[in-house]
């Protein structure tokens, strides 16, 4: 059986402050971020560090140099940015290789899906954060028929959707308990039944 490497993934530049958010995308902020990941993660190289936001003080270009200089040190692998546009991957594509891309996307909300292709166009893969609309999120009354006719749970065939729209998308399933942890790595390959009954128009997806 293939061992699987563990990968560690994680991001600097935007956190959180009480009930605010701050960005900053200075060149010294994101490396006091690495250096503080670094030491928390116990480790002297980060797999895939990621701009968390872009920041609209700082040229995209000189946050991008901060993570591509954090490369050639060797305090991380690869770069990945979060919450951006095309138009803002390619700027930063010119700067240094950018290995993924984290944004929001979902069966109930899936606007960011040319954004996803864009990134397999380029080889940059797709992460897709809140894949089942975030914990409040409701569940699509297709992802239900779906599951209760496959005898899987409609988190389960909300995965599957994704990974199907595009090889480069990996759903980042958030999960708070060893079950749904384990119900979300169990995968599914969905039948051409399955793929019709959920391809209603994106406004019917969301139950009111
Ligand atoms: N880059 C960004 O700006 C950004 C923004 C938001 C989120 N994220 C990241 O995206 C990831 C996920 O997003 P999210 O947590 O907002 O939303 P989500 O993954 O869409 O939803 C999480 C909810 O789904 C439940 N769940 C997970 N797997 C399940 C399963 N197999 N069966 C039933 N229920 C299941 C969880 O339950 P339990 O908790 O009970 O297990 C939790 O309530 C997180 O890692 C988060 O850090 C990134």
């Amino acid at each position: 059986m293939p061992t699987r490497v563990p990968l560690v993934a994680t991001k600097g530049g935007h956190w959180r402050r009480g009930d605010s958010f701050p960005v900053d995308g200075r060149p010294d902020t994101l490396r006091a971020h690495c250096e503080i990941s670094l030491r928390t993660l116990e480790t002297d190289r980060i797999d895939l560090y990621q701009l968390h936001h872009v920041d609209s003080q700082v040229p995209l270009p000189d946050s991008v140099g901060a993570l591509g200089q954090l490369r050639q040190e060797g305090s991380i692998a690869a770069i990945g940015l979060s919450n951006v546009t095309v138009a803002q991957l390619d700027e930063a594509l010119a700067v240094a290789p950018i290995a993924a891309v984290q944004n929001r996307l979902s069966y109930g909300d899936p606007g960011d899906l040319p954004m996803a292709l864009a990134c397999a166009e380029r080889g940059v893969a797709y992460l897709a954060y809140s894949p089942f609309g975030g914990s409040a999120g409701p569940v699509p009354q297709a992802a239900l028929t779906v599951a209760r006719r496959r005898g899987v749970s409609a988190h389960r065939v909300l995965l599957a959707w994704l990974r199907r729209q595009s090889p480069n998308i990996v759903p980042l399933a958030g999960a708070s308990r060893p079950a749904t942890i384990r119900g979300s790595a169990a995968g599914l390959d969905l039948t051409d039944q399955d793929l019709k009954d959920l391809c209603a128009p994106a406004e019917q997806r969301t139950p009111p």
